[in-house]
């Protein structure tokens, strides 16, 4: 198959790179070097699966963003191409609407949008600094060390998406733990199926209650659309589930992954500890989300139509993985990329992914990451870290990559 505008075949000699690759174990919060490496030789390469299958995988930030804007790429699991999973016991499954195309992607989308809207945040803010500041109190009146990840960053955005959603938040150890599995690289396909399953199930409970007796939450209002016919109750259990699982766990492995970013650039901690300056936080935030991709192994694609880019052809039915962390790397965009530098201008970043499934969550999330890092460093200006950088144990092993705990003391 010809891989090339000019019709070449590839060259048999030249090996193919294994993906995903390792990060260095100095270097937790870089991209792998091997991608690095990628990107300085061009924007396209052919990698290969766990499976043997070889997608392409896009390493600049122009033409991931071209390619991401593309309606000849689809998000769609089941097209042929699509690049299979991370390893070979990721399990399948669909989570609603992240993993589908326009026009029913756009349809679904639009039925939860609303309580996203950077107004309707914005009216949380109040609320969203008083669970920071509660859970800051507990955090002073309690045992030193503590980990942070369980006692703060966890908490928050999980305590948030369980208002919105009307989901109890006192039963928020199941559902944080079936993540957990979810998420896990490393768990079987039976073990996330089941861990799936079970929220699913427990959400589809909560959808029939809503039924019965509407509320003021976003689950009421999906059971409305259930109600009305425009969904079916298993839609509304999947858009429930995307929900909460993007809800918490993104956020949650920010805030803990980013703390400890600042914990090892002390001068960049200190302008946060320093500032009262919204202006400040805000681009620190951006920065943050730019230097610390989260979400590690790529927005997967099909191509549905052949594609001409930077002198090749993607062809229908070839895979593409890419690696947003790496594009937030790419010199030709922020200069200096290996640098956290909170006073940068990175509001370009693509950590939110972009095109149509750029994340519905977004004014959210860099709301309660505004409220975190503009309140924490300043009211426990000691903080630090209660172990050795090589004594963490980073989320090598899961979709969402962060640290699993992080021990701090004052
Ligand atoms: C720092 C936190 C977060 C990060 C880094 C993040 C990242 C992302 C990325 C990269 C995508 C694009 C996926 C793709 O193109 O395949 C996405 C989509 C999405 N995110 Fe987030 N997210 C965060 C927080 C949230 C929050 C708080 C919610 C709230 C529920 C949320 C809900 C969603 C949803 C529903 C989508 C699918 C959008 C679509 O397909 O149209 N995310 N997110």
């Amino acid at each position: 198959m010809a891989d090339t505008l000019t019709g070449t075949a590839p060259d048999a000699a030249v090996p193919v790179p294994e993906f995903p690759m390792a990060r260095q174990a100095r270097c937790p919060f870089d991209p792998p070097l091997a991608l690095k490496e990628l990107q300085e030789e061009g924007p396209l390469t052919k990698v290969r699966l766990w499976d043997g299958s070889k997608p392409w995988l896009v390493t600049r930030y122009a033409e991931q963003r071209t390619l991401l804007g593309d309606p000849r790429v689809s998000a769609d699991t089941d097209r042929p191409g699509y690049p299979t999973k991370a390893s070979p016991d990721a399990g399948e499954g669909k989570l609603s609407f992240i993993m589908m195309d326009d026009p029913e992607h756009a349809r679904l989308r639009r039925m939860v949008t609303a309580p996203f809207a950077i107004k309707r945040v914005e009216a949380l803010r109040p609320a969203v600094q008083r669970i920071v500041d509660g859970l800051i109190d507990e955090l002073l009146a309690g045992p030193r060390p503590v980990d942070l990840v369980e006692a703060f960053a966890l908490p928050i955005p999980s305590l948030v998406i369980c208002e919105l959603l009307g989901v109890p938040y006192a039963d928020h150890d199941f559902f944080q733990d079936n993540t957990k599995t979810m998420v896990h690289r490393d768990a079987t396909p039976e073990q996330r199926g089941l861990a799936s399953r079970q929220v699913a199930g427990y959400l589809d409970a909560l959808i029939g209650e809503r039924l019965a007796e509407p509320q003021d939450d976003l689950l009421s209002s999906v059971a409305e659309r259930v109600h009305a016919g425009e969904l079916t109750r298993q839609q509304a259990t999947e858009m429930a589930l995307l929900l909460l699982i993007a809800g918490h766990e993104t956020t949650a492995n920010m805030i803990a992954l980013g703390t400890l970013a600042l914990l090892q650039n002390p001068d960049q901690l200190a302008l946060l500890r320093e500032t009262d300056d919204p202006k400040l936080v805000a681009s620190a935030v951006e920065e943050l989300l730019r230097y610390l991709h989260i979400t590690h192994l790529g927005r997967r694609r099909a191509v549905t139509e052949d594609i001409e880019i930077a002198g090749q052809v993607l062809k229908a039915g070839d895979g593409i993985i890419m690696v947003n962390e790496i594009a937030n790397r790419d010199p030709e965009v922020f200069p200096d990329p290996d640098r956290l530098d909170l006073t940068r201008d990175a509001r370009r970043h693509v950590a939110f992914g972009f095109g149509v499934h750029q994340c519905l969550g977004q004014p959210l999330a860099r709301m309660e990451l505004q409220v975190v890092y503009g309140t924490l460093y300043r009211r426990i200006p000691t903080l630090k870290a209660a172990c050795a950088l090589e004594d963490i144990r980073f989320k090598h092993d899961a979709f969402i990559y962060g640290v699993h705990e992080l021990p701090v003391t004052w």
